[in-house]
């Protein structure tokens, strides 16, 4: 039987949850593509640490060492910031392979440049796994842009922001003592700056924002806010109102201007996001002809994160294995 091979950049909680995904769900996988998902090599940072990886497959910290791997399919990546992460995927696209990313800080800033290239070279990037985790977004987004104008989106698109107000909410914790539970529980970051300030929330909201117009607003012109400032009275406050806190990304498509926002917003009980508690996102779409669309489910994780990178490397050779297919018999 064939092969397909691949690489994982990455071996945190994603790249691992990658690797155990394809290794577990290897006999559907071959059902799926005809051919055995093969893993060859994982990039990772740490020599020292010790891991639990096949013998046959190779750990590098180096990418050279990945990126000369004869015949390779698809890099999978899962790492962290910016770079490297940006320049390994444009080096894997300039030879010709498919790439699936889980990074939305790098995807958020060079997303566009991505896509162009590798629509130059007749690759496919794959990026569910950058916004709302395991909820199908982004190709609910692309399923509906076919005929639907796409007028706004609202979002829970940060579950430790969402915990921690419905913590504060439902057992009258402090902002600190819920921020504490969090990371007790795994939710937050060792530094979870960027998830209660809002910039993990408004990564993901520019790029559903790439994705919907091919544009992103002004990013000086967004208000970002996080959740920091708001007290157990103000929620309890809101409560007696029959209303609740929630940290909500907004983007509105108008015919000539972008408005978008991050912050913490009152919302009443007929509200979308009204019901989102604990951990899990939900994006509410509104779009031309199907009117609005709430999904929900969990936003992060081991595997609901590597259920959308297999999701999107699934659609990318099966779309790929199309392609081939249609050229032959245009050939013939
Ligand atoms: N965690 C989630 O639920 C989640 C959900 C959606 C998206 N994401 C995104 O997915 C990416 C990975 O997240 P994570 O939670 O898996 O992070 P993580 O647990 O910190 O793991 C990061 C991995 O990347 C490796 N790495 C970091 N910098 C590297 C470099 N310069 N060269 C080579 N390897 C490098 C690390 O190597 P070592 O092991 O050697 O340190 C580690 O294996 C991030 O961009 C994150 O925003 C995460």
């Amino acid at each position: 039987m064939s092969v397909i091979k691949v690489a994982l950049l990455g071996f945190g909680t994603v790249g691992e949850g990658v690797y155990s995904a394809i290794q577990s769900h290897q006999a559907q996988l071959r059902k799926l593509l005809g051919k055995e998902v093969r893993i060859v090599a994982i990039l990772i940072r740490d020599q020292t640490k010790e891991r639990m990886i096949d013998a046959n497959i190779l750990v590098t910290t180096n990418f050279e060492d990945i990126i000369e791997i004869p015949d390779l399919d698809v890099i999978f990546e899962a790492i962290v910031g910016e770079e490297p992460g940006r320049s390994y995927l444009l080096q894997a696209i300039e030879k010709g392979i498919h790439v699936v990313t889980a990074n939305k800080e790098m995807f958020a800033n060079h997303g566009h440049e991505l896509i162009q290239r590798a629509q130059e070279n007749e690759v496919n990037i794959g990026f569910e796994a950058t916004t709302a985790g395991g909820v199908p977004i982004i190709r609910t987004i692309k399923q509906l842009l076919q005929v639907n104008q796409i007028t706004k989106i609202q979002g829970i698109l940060n579950g430790t922001s969402n915990f921690i107000l419905t913590e504060m909410r439902e057992r009258k914790l402090s902002f600190a003592d819920a921020l504490q539970l969090a990371q007790n529980k795994g939710y937050a970051e060792a530094d979870p700056t960027n998830d209660i300030s809002g910039i993990d929330a408004f990564y993901k909201l520019m790029i559903l924002s790439q994705l919907v117009i091919n544009q992103q607003p002004n990013w000086s012109e967004v208000i970002i806010d996080g959740i920091k400032s708001i007290t157990q009275e103000q929620i309890e406050q809101a409560e007696k109102r029959g209303q609740r806190f929630k940290h909500i990304a907004e983007i509105s498509f108008n015919d000539h201007s972008l408005v978008a926002s991050v912050q913490p917003i009152i919302v009443d009980s007929n509200h979308p996001l009204y019901s989102i508690e604990g951990v899990e996102n939900a994006i509410a779409v509104e779009a031309s002809l199907v009117g609005k669309i709430t999904l929900q489910g969990p936003g992060a994780g081991k595997f609901a994160t590597a259920s959308a990178m297999i999701e999107d490397f699934v659609d990318i050779i099966q779309h790929s294995a199309t392609k081939k297919r249609r050229e032959y018999q245009s050939i013939k």
